[in-house]
């Protein structure tokens, strides 16, 4: 496919096609994950606006700043017909309010829905990584972009319910099981959308390869918290009802069917990575 910020090699869509038992017309999302924002206005302490600066520099590539690639996504949100972008965590390097404020501009302005969940970057300074007063402090600040509850959040896109959660603690939570459980009982086939992954057989040696220690979640991986367990035993249960579980946080694209659903991990948004994801019915 040929779109026009892909020509420009600014950034580069991968297709993947899903089908799903249920489903009455196909759905089609853009999936963005790790944009990394790095911008401030300046007002925040003078060693957090230094890093960010450094931290600017990482995220960009050829030139380009993650900043100037992060309205394409929309653009090709339109262009290519999808029903929604789901931004996967990460969307913010830090919370630096100029950061939320382009994020929640571009969620106003865009042609479609867009929902998003928050990763572990988002809500935290470097001076203050994954803390309780990071947590008090700056999740509050997601609230709304997360659809009024940072923790989780449910929306129907086409014919797929959508759960977006918060898991970028490396835990997820008992109200994330509940909402699981209650949707997978119902009608419609679930897409479930997380920052972190978890851990699969072929995904973990890539993530341990490329980050050093493997950061996927679930036994022998970054976390094993007993809820982290359960959710994923519930994944388990319930994968005839589940589309597609879609992630992020590795920096590097990756497809592996997980239980009876698949697991989607998408590249680096900074860098141009995304990915176009269309839902077919099958009988
Ligand atoms: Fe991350």
């Amino acid at each position: 496919m040929n779109y026009r910020s892909a020509e420009n090699g600014i950034i580069t869509p991968v297709e993947t096609v899903v089908k799903v038992k249920g489903l009455e017309k196909s759905v089609r999302i853009l999936h963005v994950t790790d944009v990394h924002l790095c911008l401030s206005d300046g007002s925040e302490r003078q060693d957090r606006e230094e890093l960010n600066v450094k931290r600017a520099e990482l995220f960009t590539k050829d030139g380009v700043k993650s900043d100037e690639r992060f309205p394409l996504y929309f653009e090709l949100a339109s262009e290519a017909n999808c029903d929604a972008v789901i931004m996967t965590g990460d969307v913010a390097d830090e919370p630096f309010p100029k950061n939320i404020r382009v994020i929640e501009d571009a969620v106003k302005a865009s042609p479609v829905p867009a929902l998003f969940c928050v990763g572990n970057h988002d809500w935290c300074f470097f001076d203050g990584y994954r803390t309780a007063d990071a947590a008090r402090d700056y999740l509050p600040l997601y609230k709304k972009l997360c659809g009024g509850d940072v923790d989780h959040n449910i929306t129907e896109i086409g014919g797929l319910a959508v759960l977006t959660l918060h898991n970028g603690n490396d835990t997820f939570t008992a109200p994330q099981i509940d909402a699981l459980d209650g949707l997978t009982k119902k009608d419609k086939p679930v897409v479930i959308c997380f920052h972190v992954p978890i851990r699969q057989e072929g995904l973990s040696p890539l993530a341990a390869a490329f980050w050093g220690a493997d950061n996927c979640l679930g036994e022998g991986g970054a976390a094993n918290t007993p809820e982290t367990a359960r959710f994923i035993n519930l994944i388990k249960e319930r994968s005839d009802k589940i589309a597609a579980v879609i992630c992020g946080h590795l920096h590097f694209s990756h497809e592996e069917p997980l239980f009876n659903t698949v697991q989607i991990v998408t590249g680096l948004a900074a860098f141009g990575q995304c990915r176009i994801i269309t839902f077919e019915p099958i009988d």
